[in-house]
């Protein structure tokens, strides 16, 4: 049984024959949506700049889905990185139809604390990764009439503290949704972005929040799983969502429409009848 089991939701066939490129597809939330898209019948190449780890995966995530996952080391802030690497998965399985760009870094860190370069590392990393990936993999996803899913995140839509390097550059990203949408649209390929909440078990989240993620901070009363992604991910790629473009769909449990609501002092909440909820 495959770690995110989508199955009692999706048909299994529904990606047979598709080709999946995944950045950041060896760990956390990209591990699991590729696992989901494999399950579901795609075949997959992950791209990442540590080999080790990202052999174990595709040979673990193979092992779980009875499918093919094949491991290529590229650091998408590099161009020649990434044109090997969509070469690789050509040479390996002849197209490509859908393409992940969720590499990322990030840290907590205020603004006497980024340097010039830390700033710029992530945005090369998010946005520009981003950026030369699907450029290198542009007429593959042309021929294929396929589909992109760009990985964002919510912490620039209500400027979270400590966080204007990623923010600025999962912004930069939400734009490259929606001018790759209307440019690409007429060839047929559709973009849409998926902003996560607090993901459960991820690198994001211990990097970023330790243990100070309160469920009962989040609308739905839950921290999310890698399977809420994964799910989004299977829809936005299936014909389920053939007249969706250009949105980035926020699968969070509501976090930030709450984490944007003022925390009030318990003298003006004693002032408000019925407040508790
Ligand atoms: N706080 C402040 N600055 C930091 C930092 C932190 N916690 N971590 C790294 N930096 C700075 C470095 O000091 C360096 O700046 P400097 O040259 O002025 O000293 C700059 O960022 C680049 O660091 P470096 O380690 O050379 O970059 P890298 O390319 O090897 O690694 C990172 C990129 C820093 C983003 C690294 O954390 C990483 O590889 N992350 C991937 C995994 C991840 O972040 N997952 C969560 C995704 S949400
Ligand atoms: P993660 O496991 O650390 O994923 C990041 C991946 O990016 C890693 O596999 C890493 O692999 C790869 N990567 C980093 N730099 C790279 C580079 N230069 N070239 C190629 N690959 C690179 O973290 P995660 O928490 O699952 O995050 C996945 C995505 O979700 C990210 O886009 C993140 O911003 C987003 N997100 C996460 C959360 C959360 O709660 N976790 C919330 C909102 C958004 P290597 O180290 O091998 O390169």
């Amino acid at each position: 049984m495959a770690a995110v089991d989508t199955t009692k939701i999706f048909r299994t066939d529904l990606f047979n024959g598709k080709v999946l490129l995944c950045s950041g597809g060896g760990s956390g939330i990209c591990r699991g949506m590729t696992e989901a898209m494999v399950t579901h019948g795609a075949k997959a190449v992950i791209i990442s700049r540590n080999f080790e780890k990202l052999q174990k995966a595709a040979e673990e995530m193979s092992k779980a889905t009875n499918g093919e996952v094949i491991p290529v080391q590229a650091d998408v802030r590099k161009p020649e990185d990434v044109e090997r690497a969509v070469a690789k998965t050509i040479e390996k399985f002849g197209r490509i139809d859908f393409l992940i760009n969720g590499a990322a870094g990030n840290f907590l860190a205020p603004f006497d604390g980024l340097s010039y370069n830390a700033f710029r590392t992530v945005i090369e990393i998010d946005l520009l990764g981003s950026f030369n990936l699907t450029k290198a993999t542009m007429q593959h996803l042309r021929a294929s009439k396929g589909s992109i899913i760009n990985v964002s995140a919510t912490l620039h839509y209500t400027g979270t503290i400590f966080q204007q390097h990623a923010g600025a550059a999962k912004a930069g990203i939400d734009a490259l949704t929606k001018h790759w949408a209307v440019e690409l649209g007429p060839s047929g390929v559709r973009v849409n972005g998926i902003a996560p909440g607090p993901i459960a078990a991820t690198e994001g989240l211990s990097r970023l929040a330790g243990d100070l993620t309160d469920p009962q901070q989040i609308p739905v009363q839950r921290v999310g799983e890698v399977k809420d992604i994964a799910q989004a991910t299977v829809f936005l790629f299936s014909e389920g969502a053939t007249f969706i473009t250009g949105q980035v769909v926020v699968v969070d449990g509501g976090h930030y429409l709450q984490t944007s609501n003022p925390a009030y002092p318990d003298s003006v909440l004693a002032s408000v009848p019925d407040s508790k909820l």
